[in-house]
């Protein structure tokens, strides 16, 4: 009754995605399972991928899918997981834009008994039990992957010192905060390196542009050796920059970015780029694997990383494993 309820509400309202609308292949039953789904915004590639993939998998399932984008806006994901809770959904999946802020929505899902499943970035509370599962990447490991390659590169040109500036995410971010915990973690002992900048581009493309522009006019071409940027989006916004600069970049200036998105790796493969760190956005059937072992009744719980990897300029380019989404 309660699923039937939630999807004639959600029906009436127009907010559902094919994945639940599409009449299931043996009757007209409404699918047994409504996931509620709240994506932070569109603001990248990956960001698009992810989406994709979370709405495959509900169809792959056979689950219903109610999915709101809340276009970087933190207040319009707790609008969504409000009206979720109001239509009586089995689960909620969201993707927390920042970590902090959610105790008193996650609170009111527990209240009304429903699971929540943290999709991509996680939320910092003193309350351990507001939601059940965590499916992300490690992004601390990320960061750490980055600065490793760092470290490699500069012992190969034999560099004494290199002055590196970051283009960082959307500010309290998991990956912004942990891309950024990892790499210091790893580059802050080694006295060859300065962090000479940091700067905030919100995993936009458009960001990343002004961005390097912005660090250019501060620290000119000569002040800066490393771009570590937080993904890939910005990684090209930049990029246009330092090509209409006439900036070698891959040469003159080390370019470190995070996604593995499929202009990225080409461009690490024209080598304008030295290092991708891989954050895969295929987190969808992971996602619904949980959501199906939720009703079947099995405990469900913890924090689950996809596995992750690296390309880089030391790797053969030419494998066909080094692929980007
Ligand atoms: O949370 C994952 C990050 O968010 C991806 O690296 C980035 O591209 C996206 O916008």
């Amino acid at each position: 009754m309660k699923k039937v309820l939630a999807v004639i509400m959600i029906l009436a309202l127009g907010l559902l995605t094919a994945a639940c609308s599409a009449p299931k292949e043996n009757g007209q039953e409404p699918e047994s399972v409504v996931v509620g789904f709240s994506q932070l915004g569109a603001e990248s590639s990956w960001r698009i991928a992810n989406t994709r993939s979370v709405e495959e998998a509900a169809k792959e399932y056979g689950f219903g899918l109610m999915m709101e984008n809340a276009n970087q806006k933190q207040a319009k994901q707790i609008d969504a997981i409000r009206s979720f809770i109001a239509y009586q959904v089995d689960v909620i999946a969201f993707s927390p834009i920042v970590e902090t802020g959610w105790d008193n929505v996650l609170g009111e899902a527990r209240q009304a008994g429903i699971p929540v499943i943290l999709v991509d970035r996680t939320v910092e509370s003193k309350d351990s039990g507001l939601y059940t599962a965590y499916i992300g990447a490690d992004f601390y490991a990320e960061g750490r992957r980055a600065g490793e390659y760092l470290i490699r590169k500069a012992d190969a040109l034999g560099a004494e010192h290199m002055n590196i500036a970051e283009i960082s995410g959307t500010i309290d971010s998991t990956p912004m905060r942990e891309r950024q915990r990892g790499f210091m973690d790893v580059i802050s002992r080694d006295a060859r390196f300065t962090v000479v900048d940091s700067i905030c581009g919100d995993f936009l493309r458009s960001m990343g542009e002004e961005c390097m522009r912005e660090l250019l006019n501060r620290h000119g071409r000569d002040g800066i050796d490393v771009i570590y940027s937080h993904n890939d989006s910005m990684t090209l916004g930049a990029l246009t920059v330092l090509e209409k600069e006439g900036i070698d970049s891959g040469k003159e200036m080390i370019l470190i970015t995070v996604d593995g998105e499929k202009e990225a790796v080409d461009a690490l493969k024209a080598g304008k780029i030295n290092c991708v760190v891989q954050c895969t956005p295929n987190l969808g059937g992971d996602v619904m694997k949980l959501v199906q072992k939720l009703k079947d009744g099995e405990a469900v719980g913890g924090v689950y990383h996809p596995e992750e990897g690296m390309f880089c300029d030391f790797d053969d380019l030419t494998d066909p494993a080094v692929e980007g989404f």
